[in-house]
This record gives C-alpha cells, structure tokens and sequence, in this order.
C-alpha cells in the first residue's frame, strides 16, 4: 500500500488507547496519511493515555455518557462514523480487539467498502457471554476484516480454523508489549508523577502489595460482591497493603466504595495514568485483576496475575504459569494469594508469552511489502 494512502486509525476506550498508540506511531513514521478517530467510548480513562503519548485525535465523537447501554452507544457510534466516511476519503480502517468501538465502526466500513484491519485478531472463548460483550464483538470484527493481526500463534489457528486465508493473517505479538517498553523506558529514566508522590506517601511499600482492578460486566453483582470479600478477609493480615484503582464504570465504583472504605491497607484511589499503572505493578507482588492488557503486562514484570474471571481469551499467560483463573470465589482467591505470598517472587519466569516488543513494526511492514492491500 502505497504511503499515500489515508490510514484511520479508530478507538474509544482506554487499552484500545493504549495499544494503538505504537500503531499510529509507526504509521506516521512510515510517511502514511494517519489520522486518529476516538469514539471517546471512554473520556477521562482515554484522555489519560492520549495525554500521556501527546496524541491529538483528528476525530472526535465525544460520545462517552454515564452507564449508556451498548445498543445507544452502538447506535451513535455508527451515526458518528458514517458521517465520518462521507466526508472523508479513507483508504483504510484499522481497529482493535473487542470493544462496540471496534465491532461497530469494522461494519460500518463494511458497508462503505472500505477495507478494515484488525489489531489483536484471533483471541477467542468461544463462550458467547464470556467476555460479554466482547467474545462476540471479537468474533463479529474477525468476520468483517479484511487483514488480521494475531498476537500469537494460537489466535492465528482460531482464526483459520474459522475460514479465514492464511495469506490475510499475520503474527505480530501484541502491540501492549511496544507501548509497556516505551512506558518502562520512561519510567527508568526516573519519571516522577504526582501520582506516584502521592502512592508512596501513602502506601507502606515494605509491605506485601496486592494490586487490583476490575471492571468485566460478568462480574457486575455477586462477582464484585465475592471479589470485595476476599479482599476484607486478606486485609486481616497487616503485612499486606491492597492497593485498587477503581475503574470509573458506576457499577464498578458503587460496590467498591460501599465494601471497602474505611479498612486501613485498603487503598482505593482514582485510575492511575498509564507509566504510574505500570510503576506500580512492578512493586506489587500479585495482581487480581479481570483486565485483557493487565494479563499481557505483568509477565515482563515476573508478577503473577489471579485472574477473577472464569475463562480467559488469553491461555498463552496461563499455560506459561504466569497467569491463574480464580474467578469470584472468595475462598479460592484468599487461598491462592496467600500460597504465592508464601513463595517469592523470584520463582515466576519473567517471561512474556505477548510480544517482542516489535508488533506495530510489523503491522506497519505487512502494508509496505505488498502492492494489493488497501
Ligand atoms: C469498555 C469495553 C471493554 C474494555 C473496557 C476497558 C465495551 C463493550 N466494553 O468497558 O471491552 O475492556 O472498556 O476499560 O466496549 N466511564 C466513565 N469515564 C470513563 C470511562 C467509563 O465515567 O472514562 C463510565 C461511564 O458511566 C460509562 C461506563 O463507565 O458509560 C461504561 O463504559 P463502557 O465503555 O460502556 O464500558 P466499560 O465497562 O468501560
Ligand atoms: N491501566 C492504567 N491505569 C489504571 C489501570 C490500568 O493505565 O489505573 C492500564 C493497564 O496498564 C492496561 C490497560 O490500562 O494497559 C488495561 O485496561 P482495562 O483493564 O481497563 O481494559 P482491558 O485490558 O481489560 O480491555
């Protein structure tokens, strides 16, 4: 594809954000046409991340509003990117992973038969309400795409078993694993936040740190109940300081706030900008947490992950042993925090099943070498 050519580059949360971030980069630096469409699904959680790369969206639709339901924001997703396409010449759409953001704007460049680029391809449950929504968003956004960029080899395997032409997928790794080192070489050239003053004012970082976050809807209700109730019962031990920045969903914040005030190495603070979220998981021991990107970042760091979650799109993390699905279970949590504790952490393998670090290279690259895409 010829660097003439206007790739858009589209988002609306905050690890879509993230994770495109390296993508727009590297397309940029390729001498493309890049522009960035934000949905801004997400706004405070989104800016945060564009702030920090110093990205300015090109595109808009300013949509976020407080609990809004996927079909309403679905709706005015595709409202906003057809007007979009009217006005625009693009040659090529690119989206990520399993957000409404992605599935809704991979259709509706569909319909305007513009060829679609899929980053973070191939993950797959196979259970249709597990992630809900995203297994299905996935699902959808695969059968729409015309490229497929698969972090691993398995997600490429689900993806041909499921039809696709080996020729339209590529391994990259995952672009997560470009933005962490670009976090982490930020944060060894002593990056200082007040973000980071104010933690280590406040939490005890000789004490065992627990890391958590959560925000998956399956675990809306009794799921975050039983996750809250684990974390009362291991903040019984004084060794330990749980540190939860807690997602600005309202059903996330409602039972959070409600169980866990007022315990005193409970720390619930507001989201952290991305460079001080990875600050300080590399001082945590262990992290639970139902997050995609969360599950990919923390084997670089050798910290393991609890996942809260029942079944993962990510058994890469879980075969290496970096990674263990507990779901809500009270006790099954309690239980496996405190046999890791009773290890060191040395005993993980830093190893990272996700990537080398060089996937948006090479999603850039698939598009350089041959003169039939896009
Ligand atoms: C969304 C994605 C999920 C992704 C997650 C990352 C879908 C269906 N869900 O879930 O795949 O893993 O983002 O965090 O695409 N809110 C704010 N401020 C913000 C962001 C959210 O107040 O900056 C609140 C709003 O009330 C909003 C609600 O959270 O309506 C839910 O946001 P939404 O994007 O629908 O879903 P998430 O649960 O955040
Ligand atoms: N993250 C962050 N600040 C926080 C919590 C998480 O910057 O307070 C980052 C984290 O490093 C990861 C991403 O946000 O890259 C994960 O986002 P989230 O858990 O919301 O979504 P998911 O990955 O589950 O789609």
């Amino acid at each position: 594809m010829s660097s003439n050519k206007t790739v858009l580059i589209c988002i609306g949360t905050r690890p879509e954000a993230i994770k495109m971030a390296p993508v727009y980069f590297e397309f940029q630096k390729a001498g493309y046409n890049t522009k960035l469409c934000v949905t801004a699904q997400h706004r405070d959680l989104l800016d945060q991340v564009l702030q920090f790369f110093k990205i300015v969206p090109d595109f808009d639709f300013d949509l976020m509003t407080p609990n809004q339901s996927l079909n309403i924001l679905s709706s005015r997703i595709l409202n906003g990117i057809d007007a979009l396409f009217l006005r625009e010449q693009i040659d090529l759409v690119l989206v990520h992973g399993d957000t409404t953001t992605s599935s809704v704007i991979a259709l509706a460049a569909f319909n305007r038969k513009i060829k679609i680029g899929h980053i973070e391809a191939g993950l797959r449950t196979y259970n249709r309400y597990s992630p809900f929504p995203e297994e299905m968003n996935r699902q959808l956004t695969g059968r729409l795409a015309d490229y497929h960029f698969a972090p691993s080899e398995k997600a490429k395997q689900n993806l041909i078993n499921e039809g696709v032409l080996e020729q339209n997928i590529l391994v990259t790794g995952n672009t997560v694993i470009d933005a962490l080192y670009t976090a982490d070489t930020i944060l060894n050239a002593g990056y200082e936040s007040e973000m980071i003053a104010e933690l280590n004012k406040n939490i005890d970082f000789t004490k065992k740190v627990i890391l958590v976050t959560g925000h998956r809807r399956e675990n809306f209700g009794l799921g975050f109940e039983s996750i809250c109730n684990a974390l009362v019962e291991l903040s019984q031990d004084d060794k330990i300081e749980i540190v939860f920045p807690v997602h600005l969903n309202p059903n996330v914040q409602e039972v959070v706030y409600k169980r866990l005030s007022n315990l005193n190495n409970v720390h619930l603070i507001a989201p952290l900008d991305y460079p001080t979220f990875i600050w300080l998981m590399k001082q945590s021991e262990i992290i639970i947490s139902d997050s995609g990107g969360v599950q990919e970042e923390a084997p670089t760091f050798g910290v393991p992950v609890l996942v809260t979650r029942t079944v993962t799109e990510r058994q890469e993390g879980v075969a290496a042993g970096c990674s263990v699905l507990v779901g809500t279970d009270q006790d099954l949590i309690v239980s496996k925090v405190k046999g890791i504790l009773l290890n060191t952490k040395e005993t993980i393998v830093k190893h990272n099943p996700y990537g080398d670090g060089n996937a948006s290279r090479k999603i850039v690259g698939y598009f350089e070498n041959r003169y039939d895409r896009a």
